[in-house]
């Protein structure tokens, strides 16, 4: 497997798709291993655009994401750490250096995709702020700020009304969690028909979601195992192939892990409703990209499965893939590098009376549509 490199080849191969389904393959994962399909971005009129973490795994997709949607930029800069500093990348036809991340690095810049870990955005994030810079955060340093908008553009593009780009004021706007994307994308439909008055979640996350070198330590231990090796646990502190684990995130004193908590807490806010009842349990398991999860919800009112499937076929970024028939469900496999989050499995709870319960099951790319997609998109929405 190749992991994220500065070539930008780092696609897994796309697998082979269900007649039925279709999903929004980025343009990107198209290309195999030939040269990176070149698409010019770059307009005069376009906003100048930073990337804090370009040499991450998010970072790296939000150069394929720009490429794909064509995201307008006059320039772009490419931030890292010092140890990347001076690399050359090459995007869209031209060479950029790498250059590390200082406050400096905000001058002339109007929009920063920042991805490089919460004590960074808490280090930088105000200091763009202050030049005027618009900066869309992945990190979780700032969600649960009552004063910074939380966004999923298909569930709440209301909350970052007001924030303009070139109005001479920054702003910090927040990514919600991935595995909290991913469920709302699914969960918000149904939502807006019947509405959820509890959801129990339970995940199934891939190792692209801790990063480029958790990627990589899976793909080492797997090797190890298979040859008769002592797995390397550096990421994360036991072995991961051929294996599954409760999330590495750290567990608070109610029991819970720091991502659980995530799910709760941001469900609460992106939905603007205090009183949902969320429940989660979220599980690493040794897949390389794709997060899935397991969705229980209870309705205040009555919505029954053929309606929830109607529903969601109709909802922008979501596909359905529901074969009873051939028993072919979404998986994270399926959804590697395309922007739509696949629901599946959808069924009435036959432990809840009446139509008052359903049970989905949903897989989406956690570092496009639950990082750098979601990211890129909310930067639209200020174009
Ligand atoms: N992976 C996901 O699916 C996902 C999803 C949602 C949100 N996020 C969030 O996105 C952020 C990045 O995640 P990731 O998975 O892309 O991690 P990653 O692959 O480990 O990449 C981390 C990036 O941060 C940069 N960095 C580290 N220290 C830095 C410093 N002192 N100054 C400037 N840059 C620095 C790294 O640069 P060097 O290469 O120079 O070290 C690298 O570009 C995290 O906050 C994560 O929680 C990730």
């Amino acid at each position: 497997m190749k992991l994220p490199t500065l070539s930008l080849n780092h696609r897994l191969t796309t697998p082979f798709l269900h007649p039925a389904t279709n999903l929004s393959a980025s343009r990107s994962s198209r290309v195999s291993n030939g040269p990176f399909t070149v698409r010019m971005s770059l307009k005069e009129d376009g906003p100048s655009v930073a990337i804090v973490g370009v040499t991450g795994a998010v970072g790296q997709e939000f150069l394929s994401v720009i490429s794909d949607r064509d995201f307008p930029y006059r320039s772009l800069k490419l931030l890292a750490s010092k140890r990347s500093a001076e690399k050359t990348v090459t995007y869209e036809n031209r060479n950029y250096t790498v250059e590390e991340l200082t406050e400096n690095s905000f001058d002339d810049v109007d929009i920063a995709l920042f991805s490089a870990g919460g004590s960074i955005s808490k280090k930088f994030g105000p200091i763009a702020v202050d030049k005027g810079v618009i900066v869309v955060d992945n990190s979780s340093a700032f969600r649960m700020d009552e004063a910074i908008p939380l966004v999923i553009p298909e569930v709440n593009p209301e909350a970052m009304e007001g924030i303009k780009l070139k109005s001479g004021k920054g702003a910090l706007i927040a990514n919600p969690n991935c595995s909290t994307i991913i469920c709302l994308m699914a969960a918000t439909p149904l939502h807006r028909r019947a509405k959820v008055i509890r959801m129990v979640v339970s995940t199934y996350q891939a190792a692209s979601g801790a990063g480029a070198a958790a990627m990589e330590e899976l793909e080492l231990q797997t090797r190890e195992v298979l040859e008769g090796k002592e797995p390397t646990c550096k990421i994360f502190k036991q072995q991961y192939a051929f294996n599954l684990f409760s999330h590495n995130a750290p567990v608070l004193s109610n029991g819970y892990n720091e991502e659980e908590m995530k799910l709760v807490k941001e469900t609460r806010k992106i939905w603007n409703n205090k009183d949902v009842k969320v429940t989660a349990t979220c599980i690493r398991v040794p897949v390389m990209r794709a997060h899935a999860e397991s969705v229980n919800l209870q309705f205040e009112t009555p919505l029954d499965e053929d309606t929830a499937r109607d529903i969601l076929s109709n909802a922008p970024g979501v596909v359905v893939i529901d074969d009873r028939a051939a028993n072919f469900f979404p998986t994270p496999l399926q959804v590697s590098n395309k922007d739509d989050v696949a629901v599946g499995r959808i069924r009435q709870d036959v432990s809840q009376d009446g139509s008052y319960g359903l049970d989905i099951f949903v897989c989406g790319d956690q570092i496009r549509k639950g990082a750098a997609l979601n990211a890129v998109q909310i930067a639209e929405m200020l174009l």
